[in-house]
């Protein structure tokens, strides 16, 4: 069965064949091939990330030549290695992006397994831990694979995504434009955005909306050598969220950014206390001193090893239902907490500002408040699953306004937008205002087997200000 393994794993020095993993089926087991990928490599592939940002202004961001020449580059590697790749060309605010895609030809097409990250900066700076070491470590282990000589069970696909920092923008116009047919044959996505931060945490993102194998597989390669981990919820903070918010099974990891390491966490990774774990997070000084390479290294071999465990992983004959648990949010971001992050609309809205309190946490959605003409919205695309026989969209609200007498001046409206028409469930106003956050709920079932958007659309006059103040949405179905 599959004699070609034998070559692949002498040709990346992989640990022996168990049975478990020629079994195929069952959980993921830990002793599953790992291969031992090349760390001089990956560190290569940044150098030249960061040659092409220094070439380029200093940095790789969306609409700036750093981006499309670090596309380029890893394009030219996959296209030599035997890759079929695509690129996919969308434009937004800050100027054209691509996103790039790569096949590799062979396995069961019905069953895609995914491995992506984002290969744009920060305009401030090169992004070499953001996101050169997942773009870097992705690209080695695609290339690793080609050379191999391994063939797959699965469909093998990696991503490079641009836009991210723009709000997500490459991963989500890639699911939104993927025929259903398509999306449904993705039984996995695995995320990989910043993996070498300078002062290292390992953290396993823990905000599937279908089944937990893959980040079990994670973990469990992490225990098993001896690296300690926590999970993370992620809130959508990064290109896995458009697949998850799809149904799709997803995992990830993250080495950590601008938050503060703590005493304990020092105590079990080493590097230190107090201070971030990516100092130099969305900076100029993310460059290629700053990266850990043995954090890097490590992360390599575990992208290795996820690629190389779920490119044979039984995923069934028939494609699995990507139907979201019961229950769970559908709408990423829900509480406003990683800022405006897998919302669009106007900007501002979404906002940490003291002037109103948010309901839970510190972030919230203000819309209005202006006492001047104005038009603000935000919104977010979901999924209704075909089978669902229960679907609702709610939301905490609290207004308050300086207008006064029985004319409503001042709106916020509550709408579905599907296949270009819009649909107002509920409109508030400065009439009847009310400051304590009351929670509201409309059923979005109509819309079962539709992926339709979420808007909350604000419009004010002239004078007085209303204030709409949003928090803890949710699209839950059953
Ligand atoms: N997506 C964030 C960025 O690129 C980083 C991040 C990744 C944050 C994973 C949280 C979790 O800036
Ligand atoms: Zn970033
Ligand atoms: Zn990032």
């Amino acid at each position: 069965m599959r004699s070609l393994r034998t070559t692949a794993l002498s040709a990346v020095a992989a640990t022996a064949v168990t049975a478990s993993m020629l079994a195929g089926t069952g959980s993921p087991a830990v002793a599953a091939p790992s291969p031992d990928l090349s760390t001089t490599n990956v560190t290569a592939h940044l150098q030249q990330l960061q040659s092409i940002a220094t070439a380029n202004g200093g940095n790789r961001a969306t609409g700036r030549p750093g981006y499309k020449a670090s596309l380029d580059w890893v394009k030219a590697k996959l296209d030599a290695a035997g890759y079929t790749t695509q690129v996919q060309t969308f434009s937004t605010s800050s100027g054209t992006s691509y996103n790039l895609v790569a096949d590799w030809p062979g396995g069961d097409p019905e069953h895609v397994v995914m491995t992506g990250a984002h290969l744009d900066s920060v305009s401030s700076g090169p992004g070499i831990n953001d996101n050169g070491t997942g773009s870097a470590a992705v690209l080695e282990a695609a290339l690793a694979w080609a050379s191999s000589g391994n063939t797959s069970r699965n469909h093998l696909r990696f991503a490079w995504w641009g836009a991210e920092e723009q709000g997500l923008l490459g991963s989500n116009h890639y699911m939104r434009n993927l025929p259903t047919a398509d999306k449904d044959r993705i039984d996995l996505y695995m995320n990989y955005d910043m993996v070498g931060s300078p002062n290292p945490g390992y953290f396993v993102y823990d905000d599937n909306a279908v089944g937990n194998f893959a980040r079990d597989a994670m973990t469990a390669y992490y225990t098993s050598k001896g690296i300690p981990w926590e999970y993370i919820d992620v809130q959508g903070r990064s290109d896995h969220a458009s697949f998850r918010t799809y149904g799709i099974a997803t995992t990830g990891m993250y080495s950590g950014g601008e938050t503060t390491k703590t005493t304990a966490q020092a105590q079990k990774w080493g590097g230190t206390a107090g201070r971030a774990f990516d100092p130099c997070y969305h900076r100029s000084c993310d460059t290629i001193s700053n990266v850990d390479t043995t954090a890097l290294g490590r992360n390599l071999d575990m992208i290795g090893h996820m690629v190389w465990l779920y490119a044979d992983k039984d995923f069934g004959t028939t494609t699995p239902p990507t139907t979201p648990p019961t229950g769970s949010n559908l709408l990423a971001n829900p509480g406003f907490e990683s800022g405006a992050t897998s919302w669009t609309g106007t900007s501002g809205p979404i906002t940490s500002n003291s002037g109103r309190p948010a309901r839970t946490g510190t972030w919230k959605a203000w819309l209005g408040g202006n006492g001047s003409t104005s038009s603000e919205n935000i919104a977010q695309a979901v999924t209704i699953p075909a089978t669902a026989t229960a679907a609702s969209l709610s939301y905490w609200i609290r207004t308050d306004t300086a207008e006064s007498g029985s004319t409503a001046y001042d709106t916020l409206r509550v709408q579905v937008v599907s296949g270009g028409t819009a649909t107002t469930l509920k409109t508030f106003s400065n009439v009847g205002t009310n400051a304590t956050y009351t929670q509201f709920s409309h059923s979005l079932l109509a819309y079962k087997g539709k992926t339709v958007t979420v808007r909350f659309l604000m419009n004010e006059d002239s004078s007085l200000q209303t204030s709409f103040v949003l928090d803890d949405t949710a699209v839950t179905t059953s």
